[in-house]
C-alpha cells in the first residue's frame, strides 16, 4: 500500500498525459508555451477567479502574491504557525514579520476569533492556510480584512478543488495560492503552483513577477523572480484534470468512510458549510511514535503534517515565544496522516482501519 498512489492514477490516465508531453516535445516550445495558457483558462473557470497565473511552485505562489501586493520591510502579515514552513518562510523573505495566530483545535485551521487581537498598524496581509483540504473560515476572515483594509492570501496548497460556502478554494480572496507539487489533490510530476485573483492590478503585478519583473522583453518595470512553471509540467496537469471531478468525488466518499469506520478515534472535523478534499486524512492519537511504528509493521505507511509548529522550529522562533500558540504544539504532537488518495481500495482502506485499531488497542 502506498500513502498516496500516483501509479495508479497515471495508468489510467496514461493515454492522455503520454499525448500531451509528446504534444509539448513536438512543439519544442518549453517555456510558455500554449498549455500554460490552456491550463490558466481552465483553471480560472474551475475556480471561478477571473485570473489564473501558473507559477513555479506553492512557495513562489506565496512569494509572487506578497510581492505583488507590494508589502514594505517591517509589514506584518498575519498567519499560522501549524503549516508547512514554506506559509511563514515567504513572509519573511518578503522582508515582513509573520504574526502567529493558534489555530482551532478540531479543525487545524487557523481561529478566526484570535485574529484580530492581533491586527496592529503595521499589519497588512493575512494569510491563512486551508489545511489539509479545508478551507479555513474565509468569510470571517475577509470581514476582518475588510473592516482593517488588509489584503488576504488564501495559502490553498492542499485546497485545490474545495467546496466553501458553494465556492471553490482559491477564489475566496485577495489571492488564492496552489500547488502542483505530485501528491497534492491536483498535483503535476515535478514542481508547479498557481495564483488566482479577481484583481486586473494584481494579475498584471503577479504575472510581471513571474518573468522578473518584465512588463515587456527586458524592460524590468518593477522587481521579480524566475518563477514560471514550465510547459511540460501544466499538460501534465491538464492531462490530469481528465478525471479530477471524478477523483474529488472519491476522495469525499473514501473521506467520509474514514470518517465513519474511524467514528471512535479523534480526527479532524470537516464544518458543514464546506467539504474537505482530503489532501490528508489525518486523526489525532496519544502516544503517536507507538502508533506509527505498530501501522508501520502492518505495512499501512503514515506520515506526520506537522511535527512541530512553526513557533517551535529554531528559523521562526523569534517571530512568537514558544508557549503562545498552545493547540498548535497540542495538536503536532498528535496528528496522524493516513494514506490518502483517489484509488485507495476499499479493502485497503480497511486494512488501515484495522490496524489503526489494534494499535490503539
Ligand atoms: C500549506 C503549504 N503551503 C505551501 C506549500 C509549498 O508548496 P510547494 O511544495 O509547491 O512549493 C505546501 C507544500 O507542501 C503546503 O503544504
Amino acid at each position: 500500500m502506498q500513502f498516496t498512489d500516483l501509479k495508479t492514477q497515471y495508468a489510467a490516465l496514461k493515454p492522455g498525459i503520454d499525448a500531451r508531453i509528446q504534444r509539448v516535445l513536438d512543439h519544442g516550445q518549453y517555456i510558455m508555451g500554449p498549455e500554460v495558457k490552456e491550463l490558466e483558462t481552465a483553471l480560472a473557470a474551475f475556480t471561478g477567479s477571473k485570473h489564473c497565473i501558473t507559477v513555479a511552485s506553492g512557495t513562489e505562489a506565496l512569494l509572487i502574491a506578497l510581492m505583488a501586493l507590494d508589502l514594505q520591510p517591517g509589514d506584518e502579515v498575519i498567519t499560522t504557525p501549524f503549516t508547512f514552513a514554506a506559509t511563514a518562510e515567504m513572509i519573511v523573505l518578503a522582508g515582513c514579520m509573520p504574526v502567529f495566530v493558534d489555530v482551532e483545535p478540531d479543525t487545524c485551521n487557523i481561529d478566526a476569533s484570535l485574529i484580530e487581537a492581533k491586527v496592529t498598524s503595521r499589519t497588512r496581509a493575512i494569510m491563512p492556510v486551508s489545511l489539509y483540504g479545508q478551507v479555513a473560515d474565509m468569510a470571517e476572515i475577509n470581514a476582518i480584512a475588510a473592516r482593517h483594509g488588509l489584503a488576504v492570501i488564501e495559502d490553498a496548497a492542499q485546497s485545490f478543488g474545495a467546496l466553501y460556502q458553494g465556492r471553490r478554494s482559491c477564489a475566496l480572496s485577495t489571492f488564492g495560492a496552489t500547488s502542483f507539487f505530485p501528491s497534492k489533490p491536483l498535483g503535476c510530476y515535478g514542481d508547479g503552483g498557481a495564483l488566482f485573483t479577481d484583481d486586473d492590478a494584481l494579475a498584471q503585478a503577479a504575472r510581471e513577477i513571474r518573468v522578473h519583473g518584465q512588463s515587456a522583453r527586458y524592460t524590468h518595470t518593477r522587481l521579480g523572480v524566475g518563477g514560471r512553471m514550465d510547459t511540460l509540467q501544466c499538460a501534465v496537469v491538464l492531462g490530469k484534470l481528465e478525471r479530477f471531478e471524478w477523483e474529488l468525488q472519491r476522495r469525499a466518499e473514501i473521506g467520509a468512510r474514514y470518517q465513519r469506520l474511524l467514528a471512535d478515534v479523534p480526527q479532524v472535523t470537516v464544518r458543514p458549510d464546506r467539504n474537505s478534499v482530503y489532501a490528508q486524512f489525518t486523526v489525532m492519537v496519544d502516544d503517536r511514535a507507538t502508533v506509527q511504528a505498530a501501522l508501520q509493521a502492518a505495512g499501512v505507511p503514515t506520515a506526520v503534517h506537522y511535527p512541530k509548529p512553526l513557533t517551535l522550529q529554531p528559523a521562526y522562533a523569534r517571530y512568537c515565544c514558544a508557549e503562545c500558540c498552545p493547540a498548535s504544539s497540542s495538536l503536532a504532537a498528535r496528528v496522524l496522516s493516513l494514506p490518502m488518495s483517489a484509488d485507495l481500495s476499499e479493502a485497503d482502506q480497511d486494512r488501515v482501519v484495522a490496524a489503526l485499531h489494534a494499535a490503539l488497542q
